[in-house]
């Protein structure tokens, strides 16, 4: 099948605005968004910028706005979208660096505040075992691939650079309901703030936005009823 692709263009170091550009190509309904921007790339456009790695939704290098939905391009079948446009933009709220690729660096700072790792004061003999009752408290939050969907989809992100987000949110929640971990009542302490827990209104376009199904919105306000404000 014949498809259009209108795609969002960038170059900031030679445009002096950003501008869209329309493609062509030809594409299997089995197919992906992903593989159409590789067929456009490789035969087509070499200039075009986006990211990609593992095409099967594992590295959450390819976020990006399809038809106005943050989702990842290796993800989206063309099927899905059969008889559209396909209109391709880089993540909003993030700064554009060429094209569909966006600085990162903001989003991974946030994520380093929350202090992503297992916090224990000793060393284990062997292991730290977990129960499976104890795992199941983390829920999906371990499916986390830091595609940064939810941040680009989160209207208060949008808004506000100061808040921390869906995603840093969701790698708080794996680690304040890790039995493990030994830091729980200061990490959720690090959340009591306006920028934290309760900058999140509830919008739900964190969930809607998750490839990986995380329900982002209800760890937050799971974390919400912990602090018990
Ligand atoms: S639920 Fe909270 S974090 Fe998710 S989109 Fe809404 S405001 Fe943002
Ligand atoms: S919570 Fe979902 S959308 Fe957000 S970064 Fe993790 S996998 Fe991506
Ligand atoms: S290319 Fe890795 S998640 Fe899409």
């Amino acid at each position: 099948m014949e498809l259009r692709l209108r795609i969002f263009r960038f170059d900031p170091q030679a445009d002096v605005e950003p501008y869209y550009r329309n493609y062509t190509v030809q594409a299997g309904l089995n197919e992906r968004v992903l593989d159409c921007l590789n067929r456009i790339k490789w035969e087509q456009d070499g200039t075009l910028g986006y990211r990609m790695s593992c095409a099967h939704g594992v590295c959450g290098s390819d976020a990006m706005r399809i038809n106005g939905r943050c989702a990842l391009a290796c993800q989206k079948l063309v099927s899905d979208l059969e008889g559209q446009d396909i209109l391709l933009e880089p993540l909003p709220s993030f700064k554009v660096l060429k094209d569909l690729i966006v600085d990162l660096e903001p989003f991974f700072s946030k994520v380093d505040q929350i202090r992503p790792y297992l916090i224990a004061s000793s060393p284990p003999e062997m292991e730290r075992l977990q129960s499976q009752e104890d795992r199941k408290k983390m829920g999906e939050a371990i499916r986390c691939i830091l595609c940064a969907c939810c941040v680009g989809a989160c209207p208060v992100s949008n808004e506000n650079n100061s808040f921390l987000g869906p995603a840093p949110l969701v790698q708080a929640f794996r680690r304040i309901f890790d039995s493990r971990d030994e830091k729980r009542a200061e990490r959720l302490e690090q959340l009591n703030l306006p920028d934290g827990v309760w900058g999140c209104v509830n919008h739900f376009e964190c969930t809607k936005a998750c490839p990986k199904e995380i329900p982002v919105t209800k760890y937050i306000n799971m974390m919400k009823k912990q602090i018990g404000r």
